[in-house]
């Protein structure tokens, strides 16, 4: 799908996974990408987040796209920080045409309860203050050049139906990825009028940093032998055990599109069928 020459995409976890699929799906598609990822870990987390290298080769990717590319270290929690960063790859590239609120995390496992707060926090902070926080410092800019505009917030199949899990960062994920609906609608029907779109995709399961890990293989382990009743649930209607991130990223490049250009204020399953199950 090209048609997007001229365009730049601001991209959040962009160094591995759904982000780093994004960044060189759109740039295929024509657009130069700001990608920033935050290449570092969260001590509440049960598997590591990317690393700066990582984030360089995803650079590398979507320069092999014959597409311009900026990159850097910033964590969508910290407002000051992401705002330089937005600011440094703004002044590179130029412009901003299209905003890709992808970064998160989960955390499944258990977590000792003196943990609880950490997990509950970190994963608001990051899914649903980090989303805000990512509009926040694309908006008035994407407002201003009077052009319109695109923005696809990443939620996830949790965002539409619920797990029966009450682990605290199960339960955080799903609250936030459900939020994010909320927050999509909201800016939807403000943002309307001046032409910028906004949507969000609900992934299913993919496979990523996210979920090839230890932590979560233990948990589909335990689910196998009939322990995790809540992990048992998380199946997929169609035959497919997992998506890959270009599934993924192959909905989002729609969405940016100008094939999409009058869908807004939806929430978009790219789940396999996981949501009617
Ligand atoms: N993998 C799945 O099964 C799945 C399913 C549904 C939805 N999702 C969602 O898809 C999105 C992308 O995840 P993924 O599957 O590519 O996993 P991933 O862990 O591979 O990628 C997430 C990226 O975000 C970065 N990141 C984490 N916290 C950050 C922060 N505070 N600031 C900046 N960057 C940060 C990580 O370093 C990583 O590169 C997430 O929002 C996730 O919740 C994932």
């Amino acid at each position: 799908m090209a048609g997007l020459e001229g365009k730049v995409a601001f991209i959040t976890g962009a160094a591995r996974g759904q982000g780093r699929a994004e960044a060189v799906r759109l740039a295929a598609d024509g657009a130069d990408i700001l990608g920033i990822d935050i290449c570092e870990d969260i001590a509440s987390m049960d598997y590591p987040n990317a690393t700066l290298a990582e984030l360089e080769e995803t650079k590398s990717l979507v320069e092999a796209q014959g597409r311009k590319c900026f990159v850097s270290k910033a964590d969508t929690r910290d407002l000051a920080g992401l705002q330089r960063a937005f600011d440094e790859g703004l002044s590179f590239l130029g412009r901003v045409d299209i905003v890709i609120a992808n970064a998160g995390i989960v955390r499944l496992s258990d977590a000792d309860p003196a943990d609880d707060v950490a997990v509950w926090r970190d994963i608001v902070d990051v899914n649903l203050t980090g989303t805000w926080n990512t509009v926040n410092v694309a908006l008035p800019t994407l407002r201003s050049q009077g052009t319109g505009g695109v923005i696809v917030i990443t939620s996830s199949s949790a965002g539409l139906r619920a797990t029966p899990m009450l682990r605290t960062g199960a339960v955080a994920y799903t609250s936030t990825k459900t939020a994010l609906v909320g927050l999509m609608k909201q800016l939807a029907g403000a943002l309307a009028p001046e032409s910028i779109r906004v949507n969000t995709v609900h992934p299913t399961g993919v496979a990523t940093g996210m979920t090839m890990n230890a932590a979560m293989g233990k948990l589909f382990e335990a689910a196998a032998r009939g322990e995790e009743p809540g992990m048992a649930t998380m199946q997929n209607a169609l035959p497919i055990e997992i998506l890959q991130p270009e599934d993924i990223a192959n909905a989002v490049a729609f969405l940016v599109s100008d094939q999409a250009a009058y869908i807004t204020g939806t929430a978009l399953p790219v789940d396999a069928g996981f949501c009617i199950r």
